[in-house]
């Protein structure tokens, strides 16, 4: 594990442009439960599983009625607004802060990157701490709306104050498209990173799953460009993929990431970023 450690902190220090991908693995030594690890939520309960997958047919035919649901029923992450960012978290801000991190790509609706500082935060499946209008994609924090009101005077949902479009929870039900401003800088960054460092994901989940599968291919074109004499080898950008996952996943045994260390994010980690400091030095 040492030595993976040590080769990840030396391939983020020789990126030019690396690019950090994160899934609820990175979440869950903050309390919030994953979805499919040994005790994810979908993995205790999978008829919860089955029924988010109607959540947005119910949006689109009722967003009154989804509204209702959503402000009386519970929340399957549990109690959100408790939670705080872990080690794993503030490690990524670490790496942004010494420059060598560009970008975060979440899956994580819980809002820790945010709280925990990143500074450039794509949120692809959105964030519980905004709302957002679904013709416009303009965001807004909660407290814009008295929903609660707006639920007692019969006024859900609440509309876009610009564009009167219907207004939902930022994040992205299952069947839902991406917004379509994250959707493009989330492939931006895949385009540009020569190092993509995936944390806590299971990575079966598209269209985020296919992030590292289109690096992977950009890799798979410079080596045939360098092969065959279309381009020299020193203008291709080599690139790294980095797995941080405490069990395998299909990025692993389909050779799409270049190594995985299996453990804890929010102790593998710290672990990279004290190393990438030494190295620093
Ligand atoms: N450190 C490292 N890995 C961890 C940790 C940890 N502390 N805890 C859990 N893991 C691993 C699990 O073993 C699993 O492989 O993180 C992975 C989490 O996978 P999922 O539960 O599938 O979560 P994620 O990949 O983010 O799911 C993607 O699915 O249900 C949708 O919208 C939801 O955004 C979510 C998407």
């Amino acid at each position: 594990m040492q030595k993976l450690i040590e080769r990840a902190a030396r391939d983020l220090l020789n990126s030019k442009y690396a690019v950090a991908l994160t899934g609820a693995g990175i979440s869950t030594e903050s309390g919030i439960p994953d979805f499919r690890g040994p005790s994810g939520i979908w993995t205790k309960n999978p008829e919860a599983e089955t029924k988010a997958y109607r959540s947005y047919e119910t949006f689109l035919h009722d967003p009154k009625k989804w509204w209702e649901e959503r402000l009386t029923g519970p929340n399957l992450l549990g109690d959100l607004a408790g939670a705080a960012p872990n080690a794993g978290h503030y490690a990524l801000v670490e790496l942004e802060k010494v420059g060598i991190l560009k970008c975060v790509i979440t899956q994580n609706i819980d809002g820790l990157h945010e709280k925990a500082g990143a500074a450039k935060l794509l949120e692809y499946h959105g964030s519980v701490l905004k709302l957002r209008c679904v013709h416009c994609t303009l965001r807004f924090r909660p407290g814009v709306f008295d929903l609660d009101k707006l639920m007692a005077e019969g006024k859900l949902p609440p509309r876009c104050p610009f564009c009167q479009g219907i207004v939902k929870t930022d994040t992205v039900a299952f069947g839902e498209s991406i917004p379509q401003d994250v959707a493009d800088m989330s492939l931006e960054e895949a385009w540009k990173c020569d190092l993509m460092l995936i944390c806590g994901t299971s990575a079966v989940v598209y269209p985020f799953a296919n992030l590292p599968r289109i690096v992977r291919q950009r890799k798979y074109e410079n080596q045939w460009k360098t092969e065959t004499g279309l381009s020299r080898a020193e203008n291709q950008s080599s690139v790294t993929i980095i797995e941080v996952n405490a069990e395998p996943t299909p990025l692993t045994t389909e050779g799409i990431s270049d190594y995985l260390i299996t453990g804890k994010t929010g102790e593998i980690l710290p672990q990279i970023v004290e190393v990438v400091k030494k190295l620093r030095k």
